[in-house]
């Protein structure tokens, strides 16, 4: 049974082929990627989901700022092995992700991804709220979320990788403890063991 994890330094080698294979080598010159260069996803939020040592997803955060005084989080890249896409793996990585973030405190995502797909977790136009991105992005496609009501009011500017004040948004939690969320949110439960 498919199983949601935290991503493991040696997840590495299977997350790589997987994002090649969904986005291909143009992934590099996107935005999105340029702001992550030089940053590290956030761990509390970095999950895969395995099914017999076999990585099918990925999902990482990093943290971003917006204009001169906000902490926020950029969700991406999320990635299902084509071959098993559309079993909902994919949403309940964004899901839970969404609500372990939530739970931690962090206040805004911002994704670049099809509006069609994002909605869904109550995703909307981020150009229309005044966010910019620092290079070329569809508008279409620049979404962002509250995780807290009103998080965005008096918010606006353009996104940059890091943290204001050295802090992100949200609480910075254990492995442990947000495994233990995970768990607990999770129809992919692992099985108990016996
Ligand atoms: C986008 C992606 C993460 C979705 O994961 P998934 O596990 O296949 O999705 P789920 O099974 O949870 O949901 C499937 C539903 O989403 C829809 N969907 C998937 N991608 C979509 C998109 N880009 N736009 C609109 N709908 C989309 C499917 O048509 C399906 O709809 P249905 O249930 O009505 O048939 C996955 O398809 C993927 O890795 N794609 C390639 C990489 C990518 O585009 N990543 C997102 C940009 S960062």
């Amino acid at each position: 049974m498919p199983q949601i994890i935290h991503e493991r330094p040696e997840d590495a080698a299977q997350i790589e082929p997987l994002l090649e294979k969904c986005f291909g080598p143009e992934r590099f010159k996107k935005t999105a990627y340029k702001i992550r260069k030089k940053l590290k996803p956030i761990p509390e939020l970095s999950f895969v989901i395995e099914e017999s040592e076999k990585l099918l997803a990925t999902i990482r955060y990093w943290p971003i700022t917006i204009g001169i005084d906000t902490n926020a989080l950029l969700l991406g890249p999320i990635a299902v092995d084509p071959e098993r896409q559309g079993e909902g793996l994919g949403v309940s990585l964004i899901q839970k992700s969404l609500q372990v973030a939530q739970g931690l405190g962090h206040q805004i995502v911002i994704l670049v991804g099809d509006p069609e797909y994002y909605e869904q977790f109550g995703f909307f136009s981020a150009t229309k709220c005044n966010l910019s991105m620092p290079g070329p992005v569809e508008d279409r496609r620049f979404l962002v979320r509250e995780l807290i009501p009103d998080s965005l009011f008096g918010v606006s500017g353009t996104v940059a990788g890091g943290t204001i004040g050295g802090k992100p948004a949200g609480r910075i939690a254990s492995l442990q403890e947000t495994s233990h969320k995970i768990d607990k949110l999770a129809p992919l439960a692992p099985p108990a063991e016996t």
